[in-house]
């Protein structure tokens, strides 16, 4: 079954492709899709900027070819508890979208420098949202905690990896392999749901 998700960002294609292998051997994102819709994504939460992309996706393939997709879409950021749980939903815009991650990474860090350890707690948060061909909808989250790291390590992952620290691995998210982040991510765990969910409301082979 062809799979359209609702993004242009290859890092997280990647993670996607392995995730849901066994699930479907076409998934495209917007842009191999030939899709490119306007979307604005002002909704204030993971969940609900999650749907706004998925319906856009979906509403612009189906005026394009007249075709009925199953389009998947997440929204996912980083919630720091010692800064009210920003930067949230805006952190692909926090310091600007072009800003470098090392640029952001140093920045929170340096919000976060009189802040003790107990009250450095944070974690990624994803959610996917789906729109079947026939229209219904779906939507899963998940999470993954940590602590702010006090300076940047790892050269793996994307984004705001190199400053979680994850106490299970002694380690940022930026030192574990693709496989090992997949295992444990906000969307990993995400998508994974997703997956048993259509599965069941799709009668696929799980
Ligand atoms: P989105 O593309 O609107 O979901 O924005 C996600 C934002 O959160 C981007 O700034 C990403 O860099 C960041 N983010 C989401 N997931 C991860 C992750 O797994 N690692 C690092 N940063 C992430």
């Amino acid at each position: 079954m062809k799979i359209i998700f609702a993004t242009g960002n290859q890092n997280k294609m990647r993670e996607i492709r392995e995730i849901l292998a066994d699930f479907s051997d076409e998934i495209l994102s917007m842009k191999e899709a030939g899709l490119s819709p306007e979307i604005v994504e002002d909704g204030e939460t993971f969940d609900e900027n999650a749907l706004i992309k998925a319906r856009a996706v979906y509403r612009e393939q189906f005026r394009l070819t007249g075709e009925r997709a199953l389009v998947l879409a997440d929204d996912s950021g980083l919630e720091i508890d010692a800064l009210g749980g920003a930067p949230g939903v805006y952190s692909a815009r926090f310091m600007g979208e072009d800003t470098p991650y090392d640029i952001k990474n140093a920045a929170l860090i340096e919000k976060l420098a009189d802040t003790p350890r107990e009250e450095r707690t944070a974690r990624f948060r994803c959610a996917i949202a789906a729109v079947l061909p026939g229209g219904d909808e779906l939507l899963t989250d998940a999470s993954v905690e940590g602590l702010i790291a006090y300076e940047p390590s790892g050269a793996n992952g994307f984004g705001y990896d190199p400053i979680l620290f994850y106490p299970p691995r002694g380690c940022t998210l930026a030192c574990l392999t693709d496989d090992e982040k997949n295992a444990v991510s906000h969307r990993g765990k995400a998508l994974r749901k997703m997956r048993e969910l259509l599965a069941d409301k799709l009668y696929l082979l799980k």
